[in-house]
């Protein structure tokens, strides 16, 4: 083929139809080159481990989260009356729609099980630590944002847990001193959990939300691409490069991650449709036994709890019992509990060692990361327990022994005897 001009290309550069499209979006938008800077020559470690799968995970979830909501959005009615009906209707009547209702029930789980474990690799390993402050914190905002997510969702069905969860919830603002109860009734719209609320919610749910987590998920990427990527040595690859300025210990994302990680969404894929196939109720755990039941104002479930995904942070509000500065326990607990969810944030100034990574740190570093998720577990089951004096009693140990992880980390990740970092990284 010859150009207009009548020349044809050297043999061997003729640049095809496929060549000739992507030449021409090239000069108009940066389509190839931002391909090459964020797939093929962004430069990850080599050593990555199974803890590296789950930011992945993390993305599949969200890609399921937003075409099964979109779709059930499509037969939904969001209103008192219409609600609890028309998620039946989804689940008897659309064709197909019991497969989305329970993608979108097991996704929000599924979500919660994959983005802690992704915050628990940046622990492990002091991926929140300088120069990635930003796209920790940027994680955390997504983290939060992902908490509102599943509590206003939670609502929509209409349930009797649903409602009875939100009423919980909602009221845990009117323990603020002086504004509380104004604020509640703003939150809710109306003087008690109601059709108005459920409107919101809704709008918050299907649109707000969702819009403000896919740009942060984007943000994070951004952040995280132009500082590169952490390992589990926790060294700095950087710092070894070769003559064409590549980084010796570092691997092209595209094909090798991007196709290595293709094994993990595979596995992922067959253990997520093996529960939304054969167990999407999860036992009470994912789809709660109250909710098979209209939200009733005047029938309260027997033993409200939230799902599981929150009940560690649950035990901790209820882990509160005494007054205090003449404020009531509700108040603290309320205290507690935001502190617990918003502490991390602080993470990477807290973290003293001269080390990153957990395999270099010294014996009172792992103690306390331990007691960290021993603690986490622990509650979350405290959580779903009714309450008892002995439930309480180990829900306050184990909000102690939360806090002491982060309050003690100056402390103990600066005293304590680290090992020897490699150059380079390792494989193991
Ligand atoms: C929708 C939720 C999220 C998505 C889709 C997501 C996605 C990703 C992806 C794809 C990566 C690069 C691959 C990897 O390192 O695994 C990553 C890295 C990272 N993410 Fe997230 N993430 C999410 C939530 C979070 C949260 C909640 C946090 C922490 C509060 C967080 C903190 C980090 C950190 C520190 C890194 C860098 C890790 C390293 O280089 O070692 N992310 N994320």
């Amino acid at each position: 083929m010859s150009n207009p001009q009548g020349e044809r290309p050297p043999a061997g550069q003729n640049p095809g139809a496929w060549g000739n499209f992507m030449g021409w979006l090239d000069e108009r938008f940066p389509a190839t080159e931002t391909f090459e800077y964020h797939m093929s020559k962004y430069y990850a470690p080599k050593n990555f481990n199974f803890w590296y799968y789950f930011g992945v995970l993390s993305m599949v979830v969200l890609v399921i989260q937003l075409l099964s909501g979109i779709w059930l959005t499509m037969n939904y009615v969001p209103s008192g009356s219409g609600a609890f009906a028309s998620v039946e209707y989804i689940m008897r009547d659309v064709e197909y729609g019991w497969l989305l209702r329970y993608m979108h029930s097991t996704g929000a789980s599924a979500f919660f099980v994959v983005v802690y474990l992704h915050m628990f690799r940046a622990m492990l390993y002091g991926s929140y630590r300088k120069p990635r402050e930003l796209v920790w914190l940027i994680g955390m905002g997504i983290f939060i944002l992902l908490m509102a997510e599943g509590f206003f969702g939670y609502l929509l069905p209409w349930g009797n847990m649903s409602y009875w969860a939100a009423q919980v919830i909602v009221s845990l603002a009117g323990a603020i001193p002086v504004i509380g109860p104004d604020l509640m009734e703003w939150v809710r719209g109306d003087y008690l959990v109601s059709d108005i609320t459920l409107n919101r919610f809704f709008a918050l749910h299907v649109v707000a939300v969702p819009l403000m987590l896919v740009m942060l998920v984007f943000v994070h990427l951004v952040a995280l691409h132009h500082v590169g990527s952490n390992n589990p040595d926790g060294v700095d690859i950087k710092k070894h490069k070769d003559a064409n300025g590549v980084p010796l210990d570092g691997i092209a994302f595209h094909p090798y991650y991007s196709v290595h990680d293709i094994q993990a969404i595979v596995v992922f894929l067959f253990f997520f449709c093996a529960i939304m196939f054969f167990a999407p109720e999860m036992g009470g755990y994912f789809l709660e036994k109250p909710n098979f039941e209209a939200a009733d104002a005047l029938k309260t479930p027997e033993h409200i709890v939230p799902v599981w995904y929150y009940m560690p942070f649950y035990a901790m509000l209820r882990a509160a019992t005494y007054p205090f500065l003449g404020l009531d326990a509700k108040f603290w607990g309320l205290v507690i509990m935001a502190s617990a969810i918003l502490l991390p944030c602080v993470l990477p100034w807290l973290d003293r060692s001269p080390v990153k990574s957990i395999r270099y740190k010294g014996f009172a570093s792992k103690f306390m990361l331990g007691l960290f998720v021993v603690s986490f577990v622990v509650l979350g089951y405290l959580g779903a327990v009714p309450p008892s004096p002995i439930a309480t009693g180990a829900a306050q140990l184990f909000t102690a022994t939360y806090f002491l992880y982060f309050i003690l980390m100056p402390w103990y990740t600066r005293v304590e005897k680290t090992k020897p970092v490699p150059d380079r990284v390792t494989m193991r």
